[in-house]
């Protein structure tokens, strides 16, 4: 399983320091790609994870004041890069079209990128989710070789579900999940949204997952490593 810590904009570097020595002592057969703020990334990583960022810029280098390349952050070791997280969607207005361009400077350098797609309340309601998660993924997906489709991690997170201790029904999930099995064969997939060491056990119970993606609970290290074992048993 694939577990990707995303940290979001919380912890400071004394935070941050204190984090890496609580993550450090977690036993987990789990591949754990830990997601820090971009300052953070300089900072030696425990060494049970991988190094992830939760952005790229759209371009390569430049004059482009306040944004972070694709081959900066492979100097720093970076192997996977969050990319059209909603919270980038909605207060950035990363639209698809910069989200496909990201996708391809983190494949340039050789990046795994995570492909955040997920639908709203209203978009649920209208009965609009199918039709939003493929034109999420067929316009991130542009111009992509196979080979090069093959590489991105897919993560299904609805938006009304993040941070709001609500998840979808299962069976929801599952036809989701098969959906995108549909459009990507040999992605992985994995689920994001108010997951916890609580409904995991029902989430487990989900066969297309490959992994999660957590929030809240990336920084609770003690939930956190309830849940890995709960997931590892
Ligand atoms: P959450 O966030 O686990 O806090 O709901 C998930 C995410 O936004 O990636």
């Amino acid at each position: 399983m694939i577990i990707v810590l995303n940290n979001k904009c919380n912890l400071n570097k004394e935070e941050y320091l204190k984090y890496i020595e609580e993550i450090n002592a977690i036993d987990s057969q789990s591949k754990l790609v830990l997601c820090p703020t971009f300052l953070n990334i300089n900072i030696t990583p425990p060494t049970n994870v991988s190094l992830g960022a939760q952005n790229v810029s759209a371009k390569s280098q430049g004059a482009y004041t306040g944004e972070v390349s694709a081959n900066q952050l492979k100097s720093f070791n970076v192997e996977f890069c969050l990319v059209g997280h909603s919270e980038r969607r909605i207060y950035q207005k990363e639209t698809n079209k910069e989200i496909n361009s990201k996708i391809k400077r983190l494949l340039d350098k050789n990046i795994t990128p995570i492909l955040c797609v997920g639908e709203t309340k209203e978009q649920k309601e209208k009965n609009q989710v199918n039709e939003i998660i493929r034109q999420e993924i067929i316009m991130a997906i542009e111009d992509l070789t196979e080979s090069e489709k093959n590489k991105i991690i897919i993560a299904y997170e609805p938006i009304w579900s993040i941070g709001t201790n609500k998840i979808p029904k299962s069976q929801e999930i599952e036809n989701i999940l098969k959906q995108i099995k549909l459009l990507l064969p040999n992605s992985q997939i994995l689920y994001g949204g108010s997951v916890n060491e609580k409904n995991v056990d029902t989430l487990k119970k989900i066969n297309l997952i490959d992994g999660y993606l957590l929030g809240g609970l990336s920084l609770k290290t003690n939930d956190l490593k309830i849940f890995l074992k709960k997931i590892e048993n």
